[in-house]
């Protein structure tokens, strides 16, 4: 159950290998959450997660097998976790890739495997997670979308798109759960130095895992339905969401 002071005891992870996920998973387990379920493809970072939630004091760490592009089987899979590992206080939706926009504009294909991992498998693995939490009663989800969704930038807008996508969805899964006991908070870092980016040049209040997870945690405990990561990004989006579209469209890479 998550405490008076809104720490949760158990969190499920899709995409269990992610940088920002682990950093979150780490700050969590600090506090109060003793069970971390990390879902994922398996491989050797899988591990290291699972090394470094132990580490960080976690009492009971598992892996599950998961494929957040799977075109169906999202809901047996998350009633089979919850049926598991019983109550799930969170579930951080994690999974997520940045592409590469100037080869992938060249590429259907390519394009159409960025949006199936950044929308529309994490889509599916939020109705099936909302579901569980619903029957449950209580619970919190937490979605790592972009800065990057609040305005589609030419540089980049495949991944943009797809996050806006997320976004918006996680926007309405929130509203469709109020009276439900569960939340939702969904999160907008900015440029996350990290594996993610190596080797791009940081961009402007670029940030760190550490740093969103602080921001996280703060979004969790005071139960935020958005939280941008620095927080000063939310000032910037407001004003570059209303910038003149021929203005916008020069934004660099
Ligand atoms: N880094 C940034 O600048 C930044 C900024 C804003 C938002 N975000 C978002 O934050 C989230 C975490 O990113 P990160 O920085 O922590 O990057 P990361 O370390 O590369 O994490 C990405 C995660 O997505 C998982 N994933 C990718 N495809 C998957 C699939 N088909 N099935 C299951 N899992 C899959 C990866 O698993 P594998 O290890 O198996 O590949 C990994 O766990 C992403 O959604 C990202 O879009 C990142």
């Amino acid at each position: 159950m998550i405490n008076a002071t809104g720490q949760p005891q158990s969190v499920l992870v899709l995409g269990g290998s992610s940088e920002i996920a682990q950093a979150i998973v780490n700050r969590l387990v600090e506090g109060r959450c003793r069970t971390v379920v990390l879902a994922g493809r398996p491989s050797e970072r899988l591990e290291a997660a699972v090394v470094s939630a132990r580490a960080a004091g976690a009492d009971t760490v598992e892996t599950v097998a998961f494929d957040v592009d799977a075109t169906s089987g999202h809901q047996a899979w998350m009633d089979d976790v919850f049926a598991r590992f019983g109550n799930l206080d969170l579930v951080l939706v994690a999974a997520g890739v940045l592409g590469n926009q100037e080869s992938d504009e060249q590429d259907a294909e390519a394009t159409a495997a960025v949006l199936t991992t950044n929308f529309t498998g994490p889509a599916a693995a939020l109705i099936a997670a909302g579901g569980c939490l619903r029957r449950q009663g209580h619970g919190r989800i937490v979605v790592l979308s972009s800065v990057a969704g609040e305005r589609a930038r030419k540089a980049n807008f495949i991944y943009g798109s797809s996050k806006a996508g997320l976004d918006a969805f996680a926007q309405g899964l929130s509203d469709s759960l109020v009276g439900s006991g569960v939340g939702v908070t969904i999160v907008r870092p900015g440029f996350v130095v990290g594996r993610m980016t190596e080797g791009m040049d940081p961009a402007p209040f670029s940030t760190t895992p550490d740093e969103v997870a602080t921001e996280v945690v703060k979004g969790i405990t005071s139960g935020a339905h958005v939280v941008h990561a620095p927080s000063v990004l939310r000032w910037v989006f407001a004003v570059m969401r209303h910038l003149p579209r021929p203005i916008w469209r020069r934004m660099p890479g």
